[in-house]
């Protein structure tokens, strides 16, 4: 189902499903390409997880689902195989998993591939229901004439439409909550400089690109009163797993007294995990770090370390953002009341 956009800021759809193929707005090639990839099986949106053509932490449930539909339609006795693969693509962010345990209740209470593309649409226009939803909650949060600072990239290129933390500041701009955006690079892998700066450029927001390690200076200076992130894995507790680099963006906030926002859907929320050391943190390849642009920036023979998701420890959030509610100074007694606990 297309909805008309809820804002004049929401244009970029990056997730479309075509019947019998799953069409990407492919990320890895951003800004400077608008290229579409089409994955025919499941091992083609297994392979696109994994290769970060999608990514974000709702896009690629979403992407999951519909891969699940693919294996339905054309090897419906190797649908487990099909689900084992694109639960592996990668580990941290749990809307990966929680989909796919959604589309294996479904296969479970006797779904066909045509049931099964009602399941995964449905994962779809809920998620976009539920960044338009946040939105309104999390500038509601802002105050008047904000600066805010964002993270990685957490728009409509990670999510079924709108987004999350980027949903609050589409919302806040609509709103004339938003003065000034600041977007950090998010180094290795510039998810801030090629997607959120093309994304919100796109949509007509204006936006400063920042270094990532000129965080704590632009706090310093007082231009910016909220940092707003999106979530990979919520545990029960709060803790909050997202990119790397947000919970030294957590403490320089909390240092300056500026506040400190998650926003994600529920479908983040991972009960089952109590808290953020439990949390499986995805460790890429140095090569990532190795170079800039195609080009070789480090010596040869070195080493690194890539993980690309930290944990921020709830006691440095503020407010975390759900379609169900807002949960502020969360804790695990907070995090209860809004959504239960795990069985
Ligand atoms: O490695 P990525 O680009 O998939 O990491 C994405 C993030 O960390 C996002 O902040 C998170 O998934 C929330 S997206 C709405």
């Amino acid at each position: 189902m297309t909805r008309p956009p809820s804002s004049h800021h929401d244009t970029i759809r990056a997730v479309l499903w075509q019947g019998d193929h799953l069409r990407l707005l492919d990320q890895r090639l951003l800004p400077g390409a608008e290229t579409f990839l089409d994955c025919r099986n499941a091992s083609e949106v297994a392979s696109a997880i994994r290769d970060l053509a999608v990514r974000g932490a709702p896009a690629i449930g979403i992407a999951a689902a519909w891969g699940v539909v693919l294996a339905a339609q054309q090897d419906p006795a190797n649908i487990d195989a099909a689900l084992v693969n694109l639960r592996a693509a990668r580990p941290t962010a749990v809307n990966l998993a929680w989909a796919l345990d959604r589309m294996k209740r479904a296969i479970a209470g006797g779904a066909d591939a045509a049931a099964l593309a009602r399941e995964a649409q449905a994962i779809q226009d809920e998620d976009l229901a539920a960044n338009r939803h946040m939105g309104e909650l999390g500038a509601a949060l802002l105050g008047h004439d904000v600066g805010v600072l964002t993270h990685c990239n957490t728009g409509s290129l990670a999510t079924a439409g709108f987004g999350t933390a980027l949903g609050v500041i589409r919302a806040g701009v609509d709103a004339g909550r938003i003065a000034r955006v600041f977007v950090g690079e998010t180094r290795p892998w510039l998810q801030g400089a090629r997607l959120t700066m093309w994304e919100l450029l796109r949509d007509g927001i204006a936006a400063t690109l920042i270094a990532d390690s000129a965080a704590a200076h632009l706090m310093k200076s007082g231009v910016v009163q909220w940092v707003v992130v999106g979530a990979d894995r919520i545990a029960a507790n709060g803790d909050t797993a997202n990119k790397i680099g947000t919970y030294q963006l957590a403490i320089s906030a909390r240092h300056h007294r500026v506040k400190f926002m998650v926003v994600a859907p529920s479908s983040t929320v991972d009960l089952s995990t109590a808290q953020g050391a439990d949390i499986e943190i995805e460790l890429r390849s140095p090569d990532e770090l190795f170079a800039y642009g195609g080009q070789r920036t480090v010596v040869d023979g070195a080493s690194a370390w890539n993980p690309v998701f930290d944990v921020t420890p709830a006691e440095l959030i503020d407010a975390i953002v759900t379609e169900r509610g807002v949960v502020r100074q969360p804790n695990v007694e907070r995090m209860a009341e809004l959504f239960g606990s795990a069985r």
